[in-house]
């Protein structure tokens, strides 16, 4: 598999720098809330962080809603000097003297329970800037806590989030909670044969449906003599009767991987009847099986699909012929669509859409175009938004979780950190802020569940070892500043294949942040994203050059060498060297 990003939107580089300069970071953190005459229970915490030059300043909030789901919100407060907001984004504002105004930017205008927003501005002063002491959320006071407001029908037993207790095979909001997560034994035992595997072999990590073949086993490699029923009786064991998550990925779509050659897969790209009638049939008739019923199936739909008929199709100088053809045919939406319909169509399944990383479409323009397409797909072929639990991002790729030494909102040397070289007008510059910034905008523009959640495949984006930066880059300019202290240290965030210098991230781990189902290792760790030079094979696994060391880029990794390790097997395949180097450069470290 591979993902394709897009070099920065062409049209933000002709855009204007902001001309100021950094200093001194304040921050204030008030909790708030109180009573509304609404029967809905009201709460909110605003963080008001400022990044200020002595003439002005660059302003971070976030807001985090304790109380019921809201959707709109206008947050209020006033200064005590003289600021005057001169721009802002994700949100619009009004100014009446020292009283302020701002109004959701109409993609974050619902904040889930215990959900938050952010926005930003930049502002003007002279004298002194104290951060306001009180902020009101729709008019409420933001105190912090909740107020339960009126209960007009006292209920002594609340529905609690999550259910402590669910039946089996009840669906759940997060399927991840209180449940355990099937180990592969095929990676496992791969992981054990490995000096140092011991160490992470009981990992869970995803079961790939890779080829029809894959269905009945005996056909993949990363499969290998198991096919899906046996890791469905192998995961009922597993479970020994309690809460049980396994994970299947879905990943074998008509003209698969159209915008590399690494992981081409078995169908052309006119057969969606093969797709359906031979793969997703098969796939859900044994899902459905009443023997599975108690186990909690989590599928990752299409890997590297979507994005690509948003960034890599023409008149983008990105564009191939081959994304060129599926948006044109149709059949990557209407695959995703039927694969949704049919397998949502099972109680027990948990649908995650691949929604690519923030190195892809965390650009402005991909993301709402990505966010649309991602809709088109879940009204398509029988599918609705609500055979869709969540989207899982960063499968199968490196970028970094958290990036802690610099942010988005700073400004260094006159620059802000989103015009730096590596960010380079991105919206993001992580996979976490990235994730709940995409989950915000499905629920607030596309009529997704408010209660959508995230996976992110954090398999392989640790970034530690002895490289590992840690503090920020020195101050001198934006770019010292932000490569000197982030933890991806790949050569181009569009780089995909086999990162040299990676490491294994976060373990699996349930409900880790707000808006985030779990962290998963759907990408099994050690196995090939694509050969380094040409290898013959039948899997219809092609050879890009992206997967080669000595390859000097493409326009979607903005021409930079390829950053690959060398000697490397077909994708899927078992590649010693890169577990080798994923477990020596584990962030956290593998114990
Ligand atoms: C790549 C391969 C696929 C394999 C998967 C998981 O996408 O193309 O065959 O199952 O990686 O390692």
């Amino acid at each position: 598999m591979s993902t394709i990003p897009r070099a920065a939107d062409p049209r933000a580089r002709t855009r204007r720098g902001l001309a100021v300069a950094s200093a001194f970071v304040l921050g204030t953190s008030l909790a708030v809330a109180t009573p509304t005459a609404a029967s809905a229970a009201t709460g909110c915490e605003v963080d008001y962080q400022v990044n200020d030059w002595g003439s002005g300043f660059t302003a971070s909030v976030e807001i985090t809603n304790l109380g019921d789901a809201i959707n709109g919100w206008t947050l209020g407060w006033e200064y005590d000097g003289n600021q005057q907001i001169t721009n802002i984004w994700n949100g619009s504002h009004t100014q009446s003297g020292q009283a302020v105004e701002v109004t959701d930017g109409g993609h974050n205008a619902s904040i889930a329970t215990d959900g938050t927003v952010s926005f930003g501005f930049n502002a003007s002063y002279s004298g002194s800037n104290d951060a306001p002491t009180e902020f009101t959320l729709n008019g409420v006071v933001c105190e912090g806590s909740v107020d339960p407001g009126p209960d007009p029908d006292p209920d002594p037993d609340p529905d609690p989030d999550p259910d402590p207790d669910p039946e089996p095979g009840e669906r759940v909001d997060n399927p991840y909670v209180g449940a355990d997560v099937y180990n592969n034994p095929i990676w496992a035992e791969n992981a054990r044969s490995e000096p140092g595997g011991d160490a992470i072999a009981d990992q869970p990590t995803g079961v790939w449906m890779d080829r029809i073949g894959a269905i009945e086993g005996n056909d993949s490699p990363t499969t290998g003599s198991m096919g899906l029923r046996d890791h469905l009786d192998e995961a009922v064991d597993q479970a020994g009767g309690d809460p049980f998550v396994f994970q299947v990925v879905i990943y074998n779509l008509p003209g698969r991987d159209c915008a590399a050659l690494a992981s081409n897969g078995e169908l052309g790209p006119d057969e969606i009847d093969r797709y359906k009638n031979d793969y997703i049939d098969p796939i859900a008739d044994i899902l459905a099986d009443p023997a599975y019923a108690d186990l909690r199936i989590v599928t990752t739909i299409e890997i590297d699909s979507l994005p690509n008929l948003v960034t890599n199709v023409s008149p983008r100088e990105t564009a191939t012929p081959e994304c060129d053809e599926m948006l044109a045919n149709g059949n990557y939406v209407e695959g995703v669509g039927y694969a949704l319909a049919e397998l949502g169509a099972i109680d027990n399944v948990y649908n995650y859409i691949d929604a690519g990383h923030h190195g892809w479409i965390g650009w402005e323009d991909n993301l709402a175009a990505s966010a649309e397409i991602f809709a088109e797909a879940a009204n398509t072929a029988g599918a609705t938004p609500d055979d869709v639990h969540g989207f899982i991002a960063n499968t199968a790729n490196y970028s970094a979780l958290k990036e802690e030494n610099f942010a988005i909102g700073e400004t260094i040397a006159g620059t802000p950190v989103r015009q730096s070289d590596w960010v380079d007008w991105n919206m993001y510059v992580d996979e976490l802020s990235f994730a709940q910034g995409l989950r915000d905008m499905m629920v607030s523009d596309h009529g997704f569940d408010p209660n959508l959640g995230m996976l992110i495949d954090t398999s392989r984006n640790g970034w530690g070892g002895p490289d590992r930066p840690t503090g920020p880059g020195p101050e001198t300019d934006v770019n010292a500043y932000v490569d000197g202290g982030r933890y991806d240290r790949r050569l181009q965030a569009g780089n995909w294949c086999n990162q040299s210098g990676a490491g294994l991230g976060e373990r699996p781990t349930a409900a880790p942040e707000p808006g985030i189902d779990a962290y998963v290792w759907m990408k099994p760790p050690g196995e090939s994203d694509g050969s380094s030079e040409e290898i013959p094979n039948d899997e219809g696994k092609g050879f890009d050059r992206m997967c080669d060391p000595t390859y000097e880029g493409n326009p979607r990794n903005n021409f930079n060498m390829s950053g690959a390790l060398p000697d490397a097997p077909v994708a899927g395949h078992w590649f010693s060297a890169q577990f080798q180097e994923l477990l020596a450069n584990a962030h956290p470290p593998v114990e």
